[in-house]
């Protein structure tokens, strides 16, 4: 293919840009950025939830509602965030987790601090590169995905607890509270679950814990409105209320873990609990326009691809080219498979792998990278054997952004990978475990569930933490935070939390706007670009035209967004994901 100059192609941008500055470029809001009046902006189509002292944006309603009575009651962010984080283990199964791990941002307003939590899984000293491969040497999808071997070291108590040691004001006891009325007494079924239980009834059926508790012993369906109990899952919260987060790692509720881990070939060993740690890292860092990101860093590729991505597209004139037309739609497509192209290569766990952040996230090299981009051509990807996804299509993670009165903020995205993770819930604990071995690399040549790439830095090793999408991030302005988001999503989980960086800090629009804009997604392999429905279709054809191989997907991810403007906080959920609420403290009755 020919390709134009870098040099000529931006060139021909910035003349297209003079002609469309004078016209409105998507009929968004253009409000000024972080400006309080975008809620009473009837450009906007969407609308964000206000606050007056604080938000929490969360997937669940009824963990959003648990967060901000935390908030209330004078607990500051990080206090909301464990309470949250507990909850949505209770009310949104198929994400929230105790079996799980994640990541977090927290800023610390007192000290103009903000720390990166990783409490990803860990692989179990049993487990090696080879322990997927049948004798036939193929992948065993069902040991992969489905198995108490399926698991690595859960990392989500341990997470959780340690901010509230470090940063929190309350005690764990009171925070655990929520979480374990909720599973006690039970709540009423929601359309929401109703409907994930049922489309996941098969996978769950298949271990007989899980099916004895998501469904009647009869095997039926919990209609909506019925009251949903779990008393396994009460006993272990109320172990963890009455013993704190060691009783996880050390006491009964680790004894029961390892029992099912025995009884079932699964690899984790009392060892292993005990020594499981957290770490804290430093988040990546960047600057887009005049606004400082923080977001996470490895093993998450995700703050890395951020900043990369964000770094090249401040070479073109986005704003300009307007949301939605073929010329931005094109650019953000060629940045995102840089990106991902260099995360296969550059990424794994940062205590066994010096990772080049720096100069992933130079601006020089975004610079060079830029200059390869051709405005008339799609770069191609090489053919590869494409993964099975289909088992992963509904899969599922979470996130939720808090924003306290003092300047605390705590964005959590944890996982159990899966949705529902490995299906397995061990005998007496009633929640799910994770799958998250499925994170790290089989081999360089098997993409994984996602159809990711990786390199022999990601390959199982005892110990390594498997290289993840889940991509925390913060906005801050003058060091104070300005916008928290991210989404569960798998590998989309970075694009979708780029797009909507870019549609707020380049477009203009509100974080509502922002969140239900439709998106686009592209990882270098499988060289394809996925869009949502809702583009115009002249864009499509003029990018079909240049060579992108077009598929049209589902929604896309599930962001979870806060912005404060530095008087009013503001509030949205994507509306991608049914059930999920943003609520502001103390906003004034009848308001919204
Ligand atoms: O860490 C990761 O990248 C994956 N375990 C995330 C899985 C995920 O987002 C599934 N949700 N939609």
């Amino acid at each position: 293919m020919i390709t134009r100059s870098a040099h000529c192609s931006i060139k021909v941008v910035l003349s297209v840009s003079l002609v469309l500055s004078v016209w409105p470029t998507s009929g968004q809001s253009q409000t000024n950025i972080g400006q309080s009046s975008v809620i009473n902006e009837y450009n906007a189509i969407h609308h964000p939830v206000v606050g007056h002292k604080g938000m929490v944006s969360s997937q669940n309603a009824a963990a959003t509602r648990v967060g901000v009575e935390i908030l209330e009651n004078g607990g500051n962010a990080v206090d909301a965030a464990v309470a949250v984080g507990l909850t949505l283990a209770v009310t949104l199964p198929r994400a929230g987790n105790l079996g799980g791990g994640g990541f977090m941002l927290v800023h610390i307003a007192g000290e103009q601090r903000t720390v990166a939590i990783d409490f990803r899984e860990t692989a179990p000293a049993l487990s090696s590169p080879d322990m997927f491969f049948g004798s036939d040497g193929e992948v065993d999808n069902t040991e992969y995905r489905s198995t108490h071997k399926s698991s690595a070291i859960p990392g989500t108590i341990a997470g959780l607890d340690h901010i509230l040691r470090r940063y929190g004001t309350m005690e764990w006891a009171d925070l655990v509270e929520p979480a374990l009325r909720l599973a006690r007494e039970g709540f009423p079924v929601t359309e929401d679950l109703a409907n994930n239980l049922r489309v996941s009834k098969s996978r769950l059926m298949m271990n007989p814990v899980a099916a004895s508790i998501f469904y009647k012993p009869d095997g039926q369906e919990y209609e909506v409105g019925e009251i949903f109990q779990q008393p396994q899952l009460a006993w272990t919260l109320d172990q963890l209320k009455t013993h704190g987060a060691e009783t996880f790692y050390q006491g009964e509720i680790a004894k029961r873990l390892i029992e099912g881990m025995n009884n079932h070939n699964g690899l984790i060993t009392m060892e292993d609990l005990k020594n499981y740690s957290v770490v804290e890292r430093e988040p990546v860092r960047g600057t887009f326009r005049n606004f400082n990101i923080a977001a996470m860093s490895a093993p998450s590729s995700g703050g890395m691809a951020i900043v990369q991505m964000l770094n090249i597209l401040e070479n073109f004139p986005i704003r300009d080219l307007g949301y939605g037309s073929a010329d931005a739609m094109h650019i953000m497509t060629e940045s995102m498979k840089l990106a991902y192209a260099d995360r296969s290569k550059y990424l794994g766990d940062p205590d066994y792998l010096d990772i080049p952040v720096e100069k992933l996230t130079s601006k020089v090299y975004a610079k060079h990278l830029a200059e390869g981009i051709s405005m008339e051509n799609a770069r191609s990807s090489d053919d590869i054997l494409p993964g099975d996804l289909s088992p992963y299509e509904s899969a599922e993670t979470t996130n939720y952004s808090i924003l306290d009165e003092q300047g605390n903020a705590v964005v959590n995205t944890y996982t159990l990978m899966a949705s529902y993770g490995s299906g397995v819930v061990v005998e007496g604990l009633g929640f799910l475990m994770n799958n998250n071995m499925g994170n790290f690399t089989l081999r360089p040549d098997i993409p994984d569930p996602f159809g990711l790439m990786g390199s022999v830095d990601n390959q199982i090793m005892p110990g390594r933490r498997p290289v993840s999408s889940m991509t925390p991030l913060m906005v801050l302005r003058d060091g104070v935070p300005f916008l928290l988001t991210g989404s569960p999503g798998g590998s989309k989980i970075i694009t979708t939390n780029l797009q909507l960086l870019v549609n707020v800090l380049e477009h203009g629009m509100n974080i509502a706007d922002a969140t239900a804009a439709p998106r686009i997604h592209h990882q270098w392999y499988p060289d394809r670009l996925e869009v949502e429905s809702g583009f115009s279709p002249d864009a499509l054809r003029i990018l079909t035209g240049r060579g992108h191989n077009l598929r049209f997907s589902a929604g896309m991810g599930s962001l979870q967004t806060v912005l404060f403007d530095g008087e009013l906080y503001y509030g949205y959920s994507d509306p991608r994901r049914p059930g999920a609420m943003s609520l502001g403290v103390q906003n004034p009755r009848n308001w919204q």
